[in-house]
């Protein structure tokens, strides 16, 4: 089982490719699917990583070899899906709010594909008829995940077609004829209980009789994993039990195969924020800390409150202090406030944990800053799998008028 990458190998990596830096522990990523699929052994389940939370083309390539397929937010993902090796029938587009030009495409992949709106899927009712297996992306009603922000599956969210509107879904799908062969619900991220799973398999079954041709039943990702010390990632074994015995248990699911689309709990932990300080500025209220970096490279903690663990991997035995934690971004940037580690100094290296998930994803090039390198460390060496942002890149898309 690979151990958390130690001070030594980060502060290496950090002198070998500069910072800001993201680092990705690929044996890590490995492990988190191995104990996926070690857990769901016993069930027909397929895992397909949901690749919005880490697309970088090295870590796609290297989750296929892990043996997951692979599930995507937009036909770019879809895409990259292909580039990166995986088949089309590895590939599922689950899609939200698009346009229907997007599912056409999605279709001249040969992509699965799940629908969350009427209005598309009467479109592709009308076009594909029962030419192409489709599958139904419902709004359960369930209230679950980490904060709102990531909640996506009760009664007030956007995703999904409300499971309230069943009659008019069967009214599209028999009209038409539409071939659907999945069933999908996503209720959000962070879900550190395996009940929610049980809660939407039960609003699923009561659905599942109107349907003759379902091949699947997809249950979404969201498994939580720990942020902060003493936080308990989801227990797999307790969910997998609780699917197997709920659908072992069920006439017509019992032959369905059963679809998990988990994203941070495959990449969150392998990945490691590394920045460096810039400048210690002591205040009345505080000691600011400002790092090489902001919330244009990591920005959940300002997104969603989310904490991520920090520390001074350069004075690991220097007395403990309090400080805030702050980026170089032109507006308020905290990472964290008041915050103990390990003495500062200016130089030293901050890392921040868990950063694999929706970190380097959701950068930006705001303040015209650029975006951090990313490295694969994998059997003890770091492979380079994007070069850091330079200045070409900032100018690239831009077309100069003159005046
Ligand atoms: N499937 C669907 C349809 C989703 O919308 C999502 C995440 C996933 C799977 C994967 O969820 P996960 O296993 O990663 O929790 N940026 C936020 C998380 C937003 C998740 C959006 N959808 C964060 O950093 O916490």
């Amino acid at each position: 089982m690979p151990q958390q990458l130690s001070n030594e190998q980060l502060s290496q990596l950090a002198r070998e490719f500069g910072t800001p830096l993201y680092v990705y522990h690929a044996e890590k990523i490995k492990e988190q699917y191995e104990k996926l699929a070690t857990a769901f052994s016993g069930s027909n389940v397929v895992f397909f990583y949901a690749c919005k939370a880490l697309t970088n083309v090295s870590i796609l390539k290297y989750i296929k070899s892990t043996g997951a397929n692979i599930d995507c937010s937009s036909i770019n993902e879809a895409k990259l899906a292909l580039h990166a090796g995986f088949l089309p029938q590895q590939v599922l587009y689950t899609s939200n709010g698009i346009g229907f030009d997007e599912i056409e495409e999605a279709v001249n992949l040969r992509v699965n594909i799940n629908i969350d709106s009427l209005s598309n899927l009467e479109k592709f009712g009308k076009k594909y008829g029962h030419s192409y297996p489709v599958g139904i992306r419902l709004r359960p009603n369930i209230m679950a995940g980490g904060n709102l922000k990531i909640s996506t599956g009760h009664d007030k969210s956007k995703f999904g077609i409300p499971i309230d509107q069943l009659d008019k879904i069967l009214e599209v799908v028999n009209q038409n004829t539409i071939f659907i062969t999945d069933l999908h619900i996503h209720t959000g991220s962070d879900i550190k209980d395996a009940d929610v799973f049980v809660k939407g398999i039960e609003v699923l079954f009561d659905i599942i009789p109107y349907f003759h041709e379902l091949k699947s039943v997809d249950l979404g990702g969201g498994f939580n994993v720990p942020y902060k010390k003493g936080d308990e990632e989801i227990d797999i074994d307790i969910v997998a039990q609780k699917v197997k015995e709920a659908f072992d248990n069920h006439p017509q699911a019992k032959n369905l195969q059963i679809w998990f689309e988990p994203g941070k709990f495959i990449v969150s932990e392998c990945g490691y924020f590394i920045t460096q300080v810039n400048v210690m500025k002591e205040t009345a209220a505080t000691t600011f800390v400002s790092v090489n970096s902001g919330f244009n490279h990591l920005i959940r903690p300002m997104f969603y409150d989310s904490y991520h663990r920090i520390e001074n991997i350069s004075n690991p035995d220097g007395e403990e202090k309090k400080y805030s934690i702050v980026g170089n971004i032109c507006e308020t940037d905290t990472f964290a406030w008041e915050r103990k580690l390990n003495e500062v100094r200016e130089g030293d290296y901050l890392v921040f944990y868990n950063a694999g998930a929706y970190g380097f994803e959701m950068s930006s090039n705001f303040n015209s800053r650029l975006k951090p390198a990313e490295v694969m460390l994998k059997e003890g060496k770091g492979h380079i799998i994007r070069r850091r942002d330079n200045w070409d890149d900032l100018l690239k898309n831009q077309v100069e008028i003159k005046f």
